[in-house]
């Protein structure tokens, strides 16, 4: 699809990641193609997922969606995701107002641009403020999973990019969200600006096999032991970058490749392989060639360590890129990737969930509490 852009660049970039989550293969048409490309690898969306040029002729206006209305959002967490999400709402005032932001430390948040009065040093406090939406970006399976269970229940809609607490609870949340009539939205849970949740249900009841690259920090840890470092220092790098769990353990033996297998599988099998077998890179020696490879089928899942023919599709997948390859029965193979972790890539898939959120959801009417406009 061949689309002209707006002058605007974070709508462009909206604009064109829906279409990239719709399947479309975008060609971007723009004034500044410089800015423009720029800005999409800044989101962890680079040349291989869409290409800009200066003119091209037969280009589209890009759709934007435009909510009806101004949606409320409670954050909870303002962190590496949390700050970058806080930022883009802000880029969108007549879209989106945070009504409230939950933390622990309200002192470094408001030193890393969060305004004092949305600021709450607790969770519960922040969802006493009036909101449509609430997005959990704290992270952890507690008390992550009772906030979100308690927000559907609510009958608020809910964002998160928490891959332990969707691994382990998402089937029982996703039936407490259809009860509630809410939606219960997750992309930034797998992949970071990477499609495979979109892509994978596009495609379920024709998928044979899944396999990829899913956790950024044990790929740029093992590209950075290639390069010489220390485990510890190459762990400390991608902690400094953004891309670690608050535990980074979980990165390195498997676990948070393992969860994002098992939201995959669900996607693209309805259920989760019987037999999973998990294996990390914390005993790794040398590195050079090697990724943690996530594969599965609709019976067994496994996560371990591969030493890569240098032509495998997954061999050339660098630093914090995610890249999956998906088999289908036609016996066609799908292949994705974008940047996959990171302040960025991370808040731009929540921000295209919110977006969703927006364009379908039949919100009720504000009718009081309306937040300030952030960033106002
Ligand atoms: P982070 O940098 O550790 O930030 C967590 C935020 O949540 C901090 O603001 C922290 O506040 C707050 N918080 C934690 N526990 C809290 C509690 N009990 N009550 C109130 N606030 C609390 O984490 P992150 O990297 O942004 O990740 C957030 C989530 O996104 C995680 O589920 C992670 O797996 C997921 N994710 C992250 C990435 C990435 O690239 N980083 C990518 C995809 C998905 P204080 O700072 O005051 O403690
Ligand atoms: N820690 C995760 C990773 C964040 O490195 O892939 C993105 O889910």
């Amino acid at each position: 699809m061949i689309v002209a852009t707006p002058s605007n660049l974070p709508r462009a970039v909206h604009g064109i990641y829906a279409l990239i989550r719709q399947g479309h293969q975008v060609v971007a048409s723009s004034e500044q193609p410089g800015a423009l490309a720029a800005a999409l690898r800044e989101a962890g969306l680079g040349p291989a997922c869409v290409e800009v040029v200066p003119h091209a002729s037969g280009a589209q206006p890009l759709p934007i969606v435009e909510p009806q209305r101004r949606l409320r959002v409670a954050l909870l967490g303002h962190g590496t995701v949390g700050t970058g999400l806080y930022r883009r709402l802000a880029e969108l005032p007549d879209q989106f107002t945070v009504t409230a932001i939950a933390v622990r430390d309200v002192r470094k948040a408001e030193r890393n641009g969060a305004p004092a009065r949305l600021l709450h040093n607790e969770c519960r406090l922040a969802l006493s403020r009036p909101h449509d939406v609430v997005v959990e970006l704290i992270g952890g399976t507690l008390p992550a999973a009772s906030l979100i269970e308690s927000s559907l229940r609510a009958r608020k809609h809910v964002v998160t990019a928490n891959k332990a607490v969707i691994a382990g609870r998402g089937p029982y949340l996703e039936v407490l969200a259809r009860e509630a009539g809410v939606q219960l939205l997750y992309s930034a849970s797998v992949g970071g600006a990477m499609p495979a949740l979109e892509t994978l249900r596009r495609h379920a009841g024709s998928v044979v096999a899944f396999s990829g690259v899913l956790n950024a920090t044990s790929n740029f840890v093992l590209d950075r032991m290639a390069a010489g470092l220390a485990l510890n220092e190459a762990v400390a790098q991608a902690q400094a970058a953004g891309y670690a769990e608050a535990d980074p353990r979980l990165d390195l033996d498997g676990t948070d490749a393992a969860q994002k297998l098992v939201i995959l599988a669900r996607a693209a099998f309805g259920c989760v392989p019987q037999r999973l077998v998990q294996e990390g890179i914390e005993h790794v020696r040398d590195a050079r060639g090697v990724r943690l490879v996530a594969s599965c089928t609709a019976g067994a899942g496994e996560v371990r360590p591969v030493a890569l023919a240098a032509g495998h599709p997954l061999a050339s997948t660098a630093g914090a890129e995610n890249r999956l390859l998906i088999q289908l029965r036609d016996g066609s193979t799908l292949s994705l990737s974008a940047t996959g972790a990171g302040r960025w890539p991370t808040a731009e898939a929540v921000l295209a969930d919110l977006y969703d959120v927006a364009g379908r959801a039949g919100l009720r009417p504000q009718t009081s509490g309306l937040g300030h406009a952030v960033g106002a």
